[in-house]
């Protein structure tokens, strides 16, 4: 049980995004994905950003309309980004146009290690317009990913790369 009282809140607003199929997770491809569920992943996100003083904003959709209506509501009520956009990542033009339109800082995270996968998983469409990219280290993933994103969002010394990054 968190005590909101032990927990300072920075005021930022973060929105995390799942893409299709990850409501499987536990169930999909163990070997590949482990073995928690998406409740897992949510409930280990809500416990780091209570330490963090973030508020989340935690989306589910298989429907590329839905995630890409998210990301432009996202605009005026949202810090940053923190999403796993698992098989569009590789092809949606369409999810790459609503994040570069919000300019919000994202963070594109992953389970599995794509690059260490099938041909067609080696490629993000969307990297280049997040902040940056981490993948391959299962559920830690998201927690490394929500990391970075108050790290840039505060630019917390050493928890920034907002001199090097490219966007667009
Ligand atoms: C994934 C990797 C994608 O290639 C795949 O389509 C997913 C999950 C991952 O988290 O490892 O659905 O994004």
């Amino acid at each position: 049980m968190i005590n909101p009282t032990e927990h300072s809140s920075s005021g930022l607003r973060v929105l995390v995004l799942h893409g299709p199929n990850l409501n499987l997770l536990g169930q999909r491809e163990p070997g590949v994905y482990g073995n928690s569920t998406l409740a897992d992943v949510d409930a280990a996100l809500q416990r780091l950003a209570a330490d963090l003083g973030i508020e989340v904003h935690i989306v589910q959709s298989n429907h590329e309309g839905v995630l890409i209506d998210e990301i432009h509501q996202a605009l005026g009520q949202e810090d940053g980004m923190l999403k796993n956009a698992g098989a569009y990542t590789h092809t949606s033009i369409a999810l790459r146009d609503a994040i570069s339109g919000v300019k919000l800082p994202a963070v594109e995270v992953h389970l599995s290690n794509i690059y260490a996968r099938e041909e067609f998983r080696r490629h993000s469409v969307l990297a280049s317009v997040c902040r940056g990219q981490i993948t391959g280290f299962g559920l830690e993933s998201y927690l490394l990913g929500l990391r970075a994103l108050h790290g840039i969002l505060t630019h917390t010394p050493g928890g920034t790369f907002s001199g090097t990054h490219r966007v667009g």
